[in-house]
Order: C-alpha cells, then sequence, then structure tokens
C-alpha cells in the first residue's frame, strides 16, 4: 500500500493507494482517531456492487453505520439532494461528532464533501473513491461543490478530508467509457510531469486503459503525486499555481455546458486538451514537431472523435456558441478570455489571453485534425 501526504493549513492528510486494501479502513480510520460515527454517502451503483462489502468492512469498527445510496451524475449535485441529506442526518440524530464517509465516483464525492463542510459547520470527511477519475482528482485537495441555475459547481467549498482510502481494485467494474474518462484526466497529468511520465503512458496505454497493465497503480500514484504538491502549494486558488490543473479546461467546461453534460468529464476534458495544444501552437508557445508530439497520447483514444460530432454541419455557429458559453463561465467573469496552455511538457502556462481569432483557428485545426 502506497502512501501520499497532502498539506492543507489546517491538517495534513494521508491518501492510501493500492489493490484489496478496503479491508485495512477501520485500521485507517482508529489510526486517524475519527469519529465511530459513520454516515456513509454512495451511490446507487457502487452501493450493489459493494455496499454489502463496504458495510462488512465498517462493522469492525462503527458503532453506528448508516448507509444512503443516490443516483449518480450531475443532477444529483444540486443544493435539493444537499437538503435531503441534511433532513436525513437530522433524522438519523447525527451530530457533530460524525463522519461522513462518501463511497464512489466525483459526484458523490463533490455532494458529499458540500455537506460535511456545511452540516453543523463542519464535520469529519472521508473518501474512498470508485472512479479513475474520483481517485486521481476529485478526492484530492478539497473542493467540493454543486450546480446551480446549470451553472457546474457554482456553490462550493474547499474542505478537505481526513483520509482519501484508494481501492484499485474497485475500478474493475468501470465500464470503457467511465475509464476513457477517468483517462481523460489521467493524461492531463502527463503534460503536467515529465517526458518519462508521457513516454509510460503513450507506450502503455493499451494495457492500461483496459487495467492491466503492471504499471497501473504507478501512474494512478504518479497523478495524485502531481496534484498533491499542486494543491498542496495552493490550497485554496489564491496563488495561481492550483490552475494548472486546468489544462484543457476551459474548451472542456464549454463542452461539457454545450452538450447540456450529456458528455463525461474526463472525455470533454481530453477533447479541450486537444484543442489547448493547437492554441499553444497558433500562439508559437509550441513548435510543429511538439505539437504532433502531444497530439499523439490523446489521439489514442479513437472514439475521441464524439467532439467532432457537434460541428459536423454548421463550424461557425457552432464556433460561436461555444465563445459564448466561454464568455459566460465563472472563470472569465472580467470579460477576458484565459487559458492555461502549455509551453512543454512540465511548463504550463497559467492565464494565457487569446482573442476570438486564434480561438477559432484552434477549433478549425482541430476538426480539420479529427476528420
Ligand atoms: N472536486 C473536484 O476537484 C473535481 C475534479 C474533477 C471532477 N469533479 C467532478 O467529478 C464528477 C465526475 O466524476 P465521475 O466521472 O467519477 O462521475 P460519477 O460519480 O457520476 O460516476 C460515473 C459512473 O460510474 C459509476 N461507478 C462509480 N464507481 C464505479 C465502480 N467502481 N464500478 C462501476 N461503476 C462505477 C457511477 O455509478 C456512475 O454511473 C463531476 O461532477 C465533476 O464536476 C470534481
Amino acid at each position: 500500500m502506497k502512501r501520499v501526504l497532502i498539506k492543507s493549513s489546517r491538517f495534513n492528510y494521508p491518501v492510501y493507494i493500492g489493490r484489496s486494501i478496503i479491508n485495512r479502513t477501520p485500521a485507517i480510520l482508529s489510526g486517524l482517531n475519527l469519529s465511530e460515527r459513520v454516515f456513509v454517502l454512495t451511490d446507487k451503483k457502487v452501493d450493489r456492487l459493494y455496499g454489502e462489502e463496504i458495510k462488512n468492512v465498517l462493522n469492525s469498527y462503527a458503532k453506528e453505520n448508516f448507509i444512503y445510496s443516490l443516483s449518480a451524475g450531475e443532477k444529483t449535485k444540486s443544493l435539493n439532494t444537499a437538503e435531503k441529506i441534511f433532513n436525513l442526518l437530522l433524522k438519523q440524530k447525527f451530530g457533530r461528532d460524525t463522519l461522513l464517509l462518501t463511497i464512489g465516483g466525483g459526484t458523490i464525492g463533490d455532494i458529499g464533501g458540500f455537506v460535511a463542510s456545511t452540516y453543523m459547520r463542519g464535520v469529519q470527511l472521508v473518501h474512498i473513491p470508485t472512479t479513475i477519475l474520483a481517485a486521481v482528482d476529485s478526492s484530492i485537495g478539497g473542493k467540493t461543490g454543486v450546480n446551480f441555475l446549470q451553472r457546474k459547481n457554482l456553490i462550493g467549498t474547499f474542505y478537505q478530508p481526513k483520509a482519501v482510502i484508494i481501492d484499485t481494485s474497485y475500478f474493475n467494474t468501470l465500464d470503457y467509457n467511465n475509464r476513457v474518462s477517468g483517462f481523460g484526466e489521467v493524461i492531463k497529468y502527463a503534460y503536467l510531469s515529465s517526458d518519462t511520465f508521457y513516454n509510460l503512458l503513450y507506450s502503455n496505454f493499451d494495457a492500461l486503459l483496459k487495467l492491466n497493465s503492471p504499471y497501473f497503480n504507478k501512474v494512478i500514484e504518479e497523478c495524485i503525486s502531481i496534484k498533491a504538491a499542486v494543491v498542496s502549494q495552493d490550497e485554496f486558488e489564491t496563488s495561481g499555481i492550483r490552475k494548472i490543473l486546468n489544462f484543457g479546461h476551459t474548451f472542456a467546461h464549454a463542452f461539457e455546458s454545450y452538450s447540456n453534460y450529456r458528455i463525461d468529464h474526463g472525455r470533454a476534458v481530453l477533447a479541450g486538451i486537444i484543442r489547448a495544444l493547437f492554441l499553444s501552437y497558433r500562439l508559437n508557445l509550441i513548435n510543429q514537431t511538439q505539437l504532433e508530439y502531444y497530439l499523439k497520447l490523446p489521439t489514442l483514444i479513437k472514439s475521441i472523435k464524439i467532439m467532432n460530432e457537434f460541428n459536423r454541419k454548421d463550424s461557425i455557429g457552432f464556433n460561436n456558441k461555444l465563445l459564448e458559453i466561454m464568455y459566460s463561465d465563472k472563470k472569465s467573469m472580467k470579460g477576458q478570455l484565459s487559458f492555461v496552455l502549455i509551453a512543454g511538457i512540465g511548463k504550463i502556462l497559467i492565464d494565457v489571453k487569446a482573442d476570438k481569432r486564434d480561438i477559432f483557428y484552434a477549433l478549425n485545426k482541430c476538426k480539420e485534425f479529427l476528420g
């Protein structure tokens, strides 16, 4: 079992990564002196697959153990759901000594984290992420949130968990789309990391995606270590360093919004990364050779062409709509569009301004490239 430590202003917390480590949960929780009054938040599918096992594991730890399962997905990330959970917590007489344990993907982690941070001004939180995306991204770094008025994560908090426990054997039941979505974020880390990591991913990609590569856990650990290093330096996204994690995300958020959240987050990130690469090239941050090399990894996922379906008929209309969405995104409220772009692997630039012509260039070149 591997352990990565995340630093935060109030306390440091461990992330444990390993196969079949769920059985170690009681020892981890008691080692951290956490409450034995456990409210488990999960989703219906995860409950069906692992609920019984989790209940058995927690029985040896918890004095009280209540499981509540929601439907996974963006609709669940709402104030309405949060209110339902608050009501249930109260009804079941959970007080300030609650340990809220989330077991599921990013949607469960985000809403669970939001509830934990606000219920009685904050109760203990532990994440057990069961998707690749949640393991490498959403469970680390303390961002919680719900969607509001069609805006993603508009209402939320920064609230760190006491621990994150990643049992990588849970990923075996993820379907292909969900694995691709997780790899969207994994690929993003390749640009933040090193040529060595980029090449490791590139050379072993097929086996990694099928979850049968001997490097799988190493890859997950590397992604978490990168995120840990970044969020430990910029817990509340004040210094700007944390923005590097948003490589490809300005485009990605626009795609998600355009599709009315029918596209998985990670898949939108992949599509966004490809546009961000073309934009970086347009702004002379990378040369032709770099562009070609950097495009190799995300395009190993053939189904990434899906992002071209939207603008097949009406490119100008599509581009304009996307631009409009980007302008209304909360990150560009000051009226200027800025992007997180790349000048080389491990050289991510934040707040790079681009105008409409540059953005259209990136969108159109990408369309040509993906065919
Ligand atoms: N807080 C952050 O920093 C942060 C970062 C990135 C993304 N996010 C959020 O994460 C969310 C997306 O997360 P996600 O992709 O995990 O989505 P998700 O939670 O909706 O899970 C996707 C699907 O996988 C299923 N599932 C989960 N674990 C499974 C398992 N082990 N086996 C089989 N099926 C399983 C779920 O039931 C669901 O159908 C978005 O809401 C996004 O905004 C948050």
